[in-house]
């Protein structure tokens, strides 16, 4: 009975060590070569669509704002308020259709890209 309790103990304790470590190296995995892609990806974008005017390097020219190291989640709101309509800046215009044209996969992808740019 007291062997059954300690065996019983000690496969709780191992279960909860598993559960514990299990999330680590199964979350990271993904996203990172989920990042690597997405990069990529948004720097074809961002050179082929939003370069003309950002700058190549997202330094910003003129009006046009500075995007080079916003962070992904400031970048992806922005975005976001564009493509639901909504002003950022005083200039929303010009950029509300062009964040319409974007799917929200691109959305993360220019945004991963950009906020990985110093
Ligand atoms: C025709 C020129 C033009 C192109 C092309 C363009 N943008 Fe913009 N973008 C602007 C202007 C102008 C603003 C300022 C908008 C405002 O005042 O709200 C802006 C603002 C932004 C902002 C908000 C920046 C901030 O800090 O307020 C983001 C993010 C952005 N653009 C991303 C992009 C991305 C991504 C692309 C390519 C898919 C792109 N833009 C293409 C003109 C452009």
């Amino acid at each position: 009975m007291r062997l059954t309790i300690a065996v019983g103990a000690a496969l709780l304790l191992l279960a909860g060590c598993e559960q514990k470590r299990a999330p680590l190296p199964q979350a990271a995995a993904p996203a990172e070569a989920g990042s690597a892609a997405d990069i990529s990806a948004g720097r074809a974008k961002y050179g082929s669509f939003c370069a003309g005017c950002h700058g190549p390097k997202a330094e910003g020219i003129a009006h046009y704002p500075k995007l080079a190291g916003q962070t992904e989640a400031m970048l992806a709101a922005k975005l976001a308020a564009f493509r639901s309509g909504q002003k950022v800046g005083d200039k929303s215009a010009s950029m509300i259709p062009i964040a319409r044209m974007l799917t929200e996969t691109e959305v993360r992808q220019v945004a991963r890209y950009l906020s990985s740019l110093k």
